[in-house]
């Protein structure tokens, strides 16, 4: 693994050290001031495809999973998308042995929260995800989603309503902070990525870039919301390993 912004001596990263690579990727000190921030980590190919036959998984490398436990293992709480969970089978955060002092000095739990973003309810309770989470699995949902899929829900995760038909994100990410968890990740999928980008919300983007084309008509990492203006972003770090790219970048300030 090679650093190659910002520019080290030596720029050989070890990509074993998660220790190297939790300084890489450091929150910035104000979500110690309880004022949170934002990150997204997703990984497409060279031709903008963010899905390879239905799932991530194809577009990903043995370091891009690295960077994606650190990343998971830096934050106080996961925001996804439900279809991402659905289609991924997404499980609970585990506790990582390597982090634990960590995030104990930090005053984290021993592992993010999931929180699962979505006006269905469509999810599958008896999944690892709500039976044996380390910690409670939350559900973001809107005020008239169906009542009793929302009681049952209940039984088995954290509840927060946030807005009527659609969940209101600024909403939500207020709810988030206000339960301390400052350091925000989101894992995707694009429709809810692009939904926080354009409300503005979006402080860091992680995105890991596969040396692969696809063809296809797989969605980008932002798919659907339109944003009113192009965010500019400032390149912060730059990983390169096997020619993945591990780009980190942070919004510029207005
Ligand atoms: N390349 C990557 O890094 C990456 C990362 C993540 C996922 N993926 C891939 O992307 C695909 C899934 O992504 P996606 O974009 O289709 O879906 P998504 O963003 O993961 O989830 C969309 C769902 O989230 C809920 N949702 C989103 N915004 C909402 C809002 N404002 N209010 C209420 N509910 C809201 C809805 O759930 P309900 O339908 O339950 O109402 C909606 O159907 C999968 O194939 C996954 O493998 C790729």
């Amino acid at each position: 693994m090679r650093k190659l912004i910002p520019p080290s001596h030596p720029d050989h990263l070890d990509v074993s050290s998660l220790e190297a690579l939790a300084e890489v990727y450091a929150y910035p000190e104000q979500v110690k001031r309880g004022s949170p921030w934002l990150r997204a980590n997703m990984v497409s190919g060279l031709d903008g495809a963010a899905k390879l036959g239905g799932l991530s998984e194809g577009l990903s490398s043995e370091a891009d999973k690295r960077i994606f436990g650190v990343l998971r293992a830096l934050s106080d709480v996961v925001l996804v998308g439900a279809e991402t969970v659905r289609a991924e089978g997404y499980r609970p955060a585990r506790a990582r042995a390597d982090f634990a002092a960590a995030r104990r000095a930090a005053g984290q739990g021993p592992a993010p929260v999931i929180a699962v973003v979505t006006r269905s309810l469509e999810l599958d309770l008896s999944a690892p995800l709500f039976t044996e989470p380390l910690v409670r699995t939350v559900v973001i949902t809107t005020e008239d989603s169906p009542a009793d899929a929302r009681r049952a829900v209940a039984e088995h995760a954290e509840v927060i309503t946030a807005g009527r038909g659609s969940v209101e994100l600024p909403r939500a990410l207020a709810e988030l902070t206000a339960r301390g968890w400052t350091r925000q990740l989101t894992e995707g999928g694009p429709r809810l990525l692009a939904q926080l980008a354009a409300d503005g919300l979006l402080d860091e983007l992680c995105l890991s870039l596969a040396p692969l084309l696809t063809g296809g008509d797989a969605p980008r990492i932002l798919h659907g919301a339109q944003m009113a203006d192009a965010q500019r972003m400032r390149l912060v770090s730059l990983i390169e390993q096997k020619g993945f790219l591990f780009t980190r970048y942070c919004r510029t300030p207005e």
